[in-house]
């Protein structure tokens, strides 16, 4: 299966994409445009990035009822992206239907759709006594999975510390996207469980996402470069 890194595009505009993709040139990316920059600039900044050839994830993260999320998910494939998601919390019905949109968005195939199931930001506290979710998060977490999987979706965003698990109980082809992905030798940020991409990559990560690792880094080339190299072991992709 196919292993990339996909760099977190968290900017809030389109002249801070331009700027950070500067020493990129002639580098085919896997890039992950977010809320912020989506709604900031609109569907102008895809066919931007998609003109200079790299491949996107949108993530947009989409939870409503299942009509409205089947006819985003049409406009999102429009889009021409390779990867979208969706929140596992909206149940089964609104995944199916956003497999639905999506199938009728593209002519030919259509992006990879993964689920969130629980952020990351949720604790057992939160998920216990705001939510009242009296089930332990790890067990929501994997039933949320099993839920993406009968609804026909490729995979979740989990943690890689999560990707052996969920691989084993639902399918090694089920796809793993991970995020809190840190090099070896940086310190941490307000990422608290962090895995490298050495490590991820022997946990079954599929794709790491990573952000700030390389948006800040004085030298983003090298680093991407070296994180994606210890990532992949070195084959290109
Ligand atoms: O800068 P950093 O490498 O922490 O960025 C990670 C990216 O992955 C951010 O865009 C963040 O929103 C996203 N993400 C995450 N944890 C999740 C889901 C998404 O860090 N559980």
């Amino acid at each position: 299966m196919e292993k990339d890194l996909i760099i977190a595009l968290d900017f809030k505009d389109r002249a801070e994409v331009e700027d950070f993709l500067e020493p990129f040139q002639g580098e085919k990316l896997f890039l992950k445009v977010g809320m912020e920059l989506f709604y900031s600039e609109g569907p102008g900044i895809i066919s931007y990035l998609k003109e200079r050839g790299h491949r996107l994830f949108l993530d947009l993260k989409c939870h409503d009822i299942p009509n409205t999320v089947k006819r985003t998910m049409a406009v999102l494939a429009g889009l021409d992206v390779d990867m979208v998601n969706l929140h596992a919390a909206g149940g089964i019905r609104m995944m199916e239907a956003a497999i639905e949109g999506l199938e009728e968005g593209t002519g030919g195939k259509r992006p990879l759709c993964i689920a969130v199931t629980q952020l990351t930001s949720i604790s057992a506290e939160i998920l216990q006594e705001e939510l009242l979710i009296e089930r332990d998060l790890k067990e929501t977490v994997l039933h949320y999975a099993r839920n993406a999987r009968k609804a026909g979706l490729d995979g979740v965003v989990c943690s890689p510390l999560e990707a052996g698990m969920l691989k084993e109980d639902i399918g090694q082809d089920f796809l793993t996207v991970t995020p809190g992905i840190r090099p070896e030798d940086s310190a941490g940020d307000d990422q608290v469980r962090v895995t490298t991409p050495a490590v991820a990559r022997e946990l079954g990560s599929d794709y790491i996402v990573v952000g700030r690792p390389i948006t800040r880094a004085a030298d983003p080339l090298a680093v991407y470069r070296k994180m994606k190299e210890e990532f992949t072991g070195g084959v290109s992709q």
